[in-house]
């Protein structure tokens, strides 16, 4: 009798459990999410943001409600922390990171799995070994490598059929490089990958100098002007690992009333608005379309259903916890078809 009770009531246990299919658990429908960044004032950053927040709103319908808080660290990783412990306090269940300093997530990483709430990190790349620290860590970016190719190519392709390009003609093409800061993954990269494609592809560069100006529109046009001034117009290519800094550039060219068949030709990584009109004008020579909407899409894909415990393989469709958003080349031969896609999405 005892072994038959014992029986029946499993077998109850075992029908609630799985009550024909339906889950258990409600499914949790106040999604906030809590966004930090390095600096909000970044304009691929702002575009990242924009677009979240557009995701969230057309998510929010019925009885589901998407809320997205964003936290500006500006540059300082110990504001980040305090910010990222503060989400936590006002529950945020789960929390999309842009780390300030990329290779010390410690205390982030620790504060998180106490705390029991996920990361999708985007952007600013972690290590490998970082990401593995805990099963509810992810990666949403962009892979650096293909934007330095993309780069060096329409640098090649702009010398090869612009001879013109060689102002001195001594067979060489007399370049600057602007950089991102420092440590970026993407700096790293793209400066290196763009010189080295452009000369795979038979381009003979001579470098004059290289200047670090942090992403920044305002930091570029001062360094310009500095390489301008020991330079001048020996300067025949400037390669800027992302538009702001291109447009920096411009910024430097325009206000010195330099005639635009004089610039140099210059090149970004982006495709930002402003660039694009630049890119139409012909004051930048190409640029690559680095696409915001696309990561920020997949981070809210990923950071819903890690608050809603979900499975996420379902979402990303791999067992990888990095996911990457490939670049495209943009030049004014293809501008024209870019902006009509862009205006049909
Ligand atoms: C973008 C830059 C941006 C940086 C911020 C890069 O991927 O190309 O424009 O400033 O990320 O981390
Ligand atoms: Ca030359």
């Amino acid at each position: 009798m005892k072994k038959i009770i014992a029986i029946l009531s499993f077998i109850v246990l075992c029908i609630s459990m799985s009550s024909c299919g339906t889950p258990v658990q409600q499914t949790n429908n106040r999604i906030k999410i809590g966004v930090l960044v390095y600096d909000e004032g970044d304009t691929f950053l702002k575009g990242i943001i924009n677009e979240m927040i557009a995701d969230a709103k057309n998510r929010s319908k019925g009885d589901v409600d998407v809320t997205i808080t964003v936290g500006d660290a500006s540059g300082d990783q110990n504001t980040q922390n305090d910010q990222m412990e503060d989400m936590i306090a006002n529950g945020c269940n789960v929390l999309a990171i842009n780390l300030v300093d990329r290779t010390d997530p410690t205390s982030i990483i620790n504060l998180a799995k106490k705390n029991n709430v996920p990361i999708v990190f985007f952007n600013r790349e972690l290590v490998k070994h970082d990401l593995e620290r805990w099963n509810q860590l992810y990666y949403v970016g962009a892979p650096a490598i293909r934007s330095g190719m993309m780069q060096g190519e329409e640098i090649a392709d702009y010398v090869r059929s612009h001879p013109e390009a060689d102002k001195n003609g001594d067979g060489k093409i007399q370049y600057v490089l602007l950089k991102g800061e420092q440590n970026h993954q993407d700096t790293i990269i793209r400066s290196e990958k763009a010189v080295s494609t452009a000369i795979n592809y038979g381009v003979r560069l001579d470098k004059l100098a290289g200047e670090v100006a942090n992403w920044s529109r305002a930091q570029a046009q001062n360094r310009m002007q500095q390489m301008i001034n020991e330079y001048g117009d020996r300067i025949e290519l400037v390669i800027c690992n992302n538009d702001d800094m291109a447009l920096g550039v411009i910024d430097d060219y325009r206000k010195m009333q330099i005639p635009v068949k004089d610039y140099p030709a210059i090149f970004g990584i982006d495709g930002t608005e402003e660039a694009v009109k630049d890119l139409k004008e012909g004051t930048l020579k190409g640029t690559v379309y680095n696409d915001a909407a696309a990561q920020a899409d997949k981070i809210m894909q990923l950071a819903v259903a890690l608050a809603q415990d979900e499975d996420v393989s379902n979402v990303v469709h791999s067992n990888s916890k990095s996911f990457y958003i490939d670049y495209q080349k943009l030049t004014r031969s293809n501008v024209e078809e870019f902006e009509q896609e862009h205006e049909n999405k």
